[in-house]
């Protein structure tokens, strides 16, 4: 089983593609929180990098993982460029909870963020050519079950920047806003937030305190409403991996 957090489909489409080829399933990791998955044998994580670190929405969920000591455990991260502790932080969580990480590596895709520095992702899209073969030869390592961690610890970089002082710094400038002007209430940013963090006020969205800054909303929004450090947000720069829809994405409350 596949377990992934994606903002903007990368982490999906890399957990499609590993399952296709080792015959496996995906599942949100929200929704594995709430199931018993003690009998999985093969237990595959795959999430973004942010700010070399793992999202606070992955942070929080994977304590309430149930499963076996015995599984094969592996993480991928699809990131930028560099994955930085984001396998080693969530590799300490699982092993305080006697987990073991077997495997990791990182795989670069479009950066998401660059968005919010004024760049285009889309412009990375050359990424998804180099990303193949890694793709391949990543799902053959994990077929046989190899031991190895790749780019699981950053050293002292990777820590620092995960350590709470610094973050209270970098994550406010990825924290999205909604210009009221410019919303029109269709609620596509609240159905993707995987954090219920952006409620209806008065017809318009409004983003809450609860943010893990994964970006859906500010790619997704169809009138480029939701913006990061007050800036326009523009339609060519909205990003989302081709072959990730935006109802994939979408919470199901059901
Ligand atoms: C808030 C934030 C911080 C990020 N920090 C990093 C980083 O430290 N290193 C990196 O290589 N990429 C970083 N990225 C890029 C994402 O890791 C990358 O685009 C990822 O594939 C997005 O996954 P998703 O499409 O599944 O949401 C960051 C993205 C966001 C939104």
């Amino acid at each position: 089983m596949i377990l992934y957090f994606s903002g903007t489909g990368n982490s999906l489409a890399i957990s499609r593609q590993l399952a296709e080829r080792l015959q496996d399933s995906v599942m949100p990791l929200s929704e594995a929180a709430h199931r018993n998955l003690m009998s999985e044998k093969r237990i595959g994580l795959v999430y973004p990098s942010y700010w070399f670190n793992a999202p606070r929405a992955v942070l929080d969920l994977i304590p309430r993982l149930r499963l076996s000591s015995d599984a094969y455990v592996f993480i991928i991260i699809p990131c930028g460029a560099q994955a930085g502790n984001a396998i080693w932080n969530v590799g300490k969580i699982l092993s305080d909870n006697g987990i073991h990480v077997a495997y990791s590596n990182k795989i670069r895709v479009p950066d998401n963020s660059a968005i919010g520095f004024g760049r285009n992702p889309n412009d990375q899209v050359w990424k998804f050519e180099r990303y193949a073969s890694r793709l391949e030869r990543i799902a053959k390592d994990i077929a046989a079950e190899v031991h190895s961690l790749h780019y699981a610890w950053w050293g002292p970089i990777g820590a620092l920047c995960a350590r709470p002082f610094i973050q209270k710094r970098t994550l406010p400038m990825l924290t999205p806003t909604v210009s009221p002007e410019k919303c029109n209430g269709c609620g596509v940013c609240i159905n993707v937030c995987p954090r219920e963090n952006i409620v209806k006020i008065n017809g318009k969205a409004h983003c809450e305190s609860n943010c893990t800054q994964c970006l859906a909303c500010v790619h997704f929004c169809p009138m480029q409403a939701v913006e990061l450090r007050d800036k326009s947000t523009l339609k060519e720069r909205q990003y989302h991996h081709p072959l990730v829809k935006l109802s994939d994405l979408m919470r199901n409350d059901d």
